[in-house]
């Protein structure tokens, strides 16, 4: 962590009360102006931070910032393990942890941006990724799995955002086939999963699991493109202090727990629960030609059971189906 956001670590942990430079400087080994330095430029970013004379310097209670220090409070032991990097802004989170995979670094490495410029959805589209009312973060794997098995990363971090979801704001959650989470038939949550095989084993050589969160209301509201289809945890008002903090931290607790014993597939049940679709009309595209079909399963490898009107049946992967 660098100097300042040690500093916003501490000043986060007592938010509202002070901590003065002398403290600070102590804690962290480093001069009382390189604090004053670190302060400026943290103001500069936009965070609310009174420096006042003989107290030393208090972040405002209302503050809403993601922060490492803040989110590792929720974290459990598995979680405590990773590697967290918040950035204020950055093209995207995804874009700069396979760069970091591609350098060889070590499983575990998580990367949060307050904003992305150049957010990536799946099959080459955007993700609107305003500053300061989502969560986007991408989190580096390295996990013994083969390229059919990786749509488990995909599901169970649906299944990880989800229960988040539902934990801190009460309500309820659906999945859209495969990984979108939605809100009262809206979209909250998209994941973003890119992966590498290595050469060698057969195996991954790493993953990118991506996943953006609208969690309150962007300014200005959704663009014209999103309304109607899109939607954030909090609708009305702002979640005030540490709710993304937390939330973070429980996609992630949730996330580790099953990325374990991935191949139990114990977030099974819990994803079939959400699912949207079953029981309904959908259109399968295969090979040029369109089908009319109901959703009625989901397998172990999480893939879609359809059946057509003639009354064959299929198993069907992601990419292949419109509702
Ligand atoms: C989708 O809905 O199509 C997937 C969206 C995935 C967005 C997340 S936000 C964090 C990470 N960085 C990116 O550029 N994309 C993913």
């Amino acid at each position: 962590m660098s100097v300042k956001e040690h500093i916003l670590t501490l000043l986060d942990g007592n938010k509202g009360g002070y901590i003065s430079g002398e403290e600070i400087a102590g804690r962290l080994s480093v001069t009382r102006s390189a604090v004053w330095k670190a302060i400026k430029s943290l103001q500069k970013d936009g965070y609310s931070i009174q420096a006042v004379t003989n107290k030393g310097y208090s972040l405002s209670p209302h503050t809403d910032i993601l922060s490492a220090g803040a989110i590792s409070k929720y974290l459990d032991t598995q979680g405590q393990k990773l590697g967290l990097e918040v950035f204020k802004t950055i093209p995207s989170t995804n874009e700069a942890v396979k760069a970091l995979a591609s350098n060889g670094e070590a499983e575990g490495k998580v990367i949060l941006s307050e904003e992305q410029t150049a957010g990536r959805g799946r099959k080459g589209r955007k993700f609107f990724s305003p500053p300061g009312t989502g969560i986007y973060m991408s989190i580096l794997l390295r996990p013994k799995l083969s390229a059919v098995e990786s749509i488990l990363l995909t599901t169970s971090a649906a299944v990880a955002v989800a229960l988040a979801i539902e934990s801190v704001s009460g309500k309820d959650t659906q999945i859209k086939w495969v990984n979108d989470v939605f809100m009262d038939g809206k979209k909250v949550c998209g994941i973003l999963t890119e992966a590498s095989m290595s050469l060698e084993n057969g195996w991954l050589d790493y993953a990118v699991l991506g996943i953006g969160i609208n969690v309150s209301l962007p300014t200005g509201g959704f663009p014209n493109d999103l309304t109607g289809v899109a939607t954030s945890v909090f609708s009305e008002g702002n979640p005030h202090g540490d709710l993304r903090n937390r939330l973070v931290a429980e996609v992630i607790n949730h996330f580790m727990g099953y990325y374990e014993h991935l191949t139990d597939r114990m977030f099974l049940s819990e994803y079939r629960e959400r699912i949207m679709l079953l029981g309904k009309p959908v259109t399968v595209m295969k090979d040029n030609k369109q089908r009319e079909a109901t959703a009625i399963d989901i397998d172990n490898d999480c893939r879609l059971k359809v059946r057509y009107e003639n009354g064959d049946e299929e198993y069907l992967s992601s990419g292949e189906v419109s509702i």
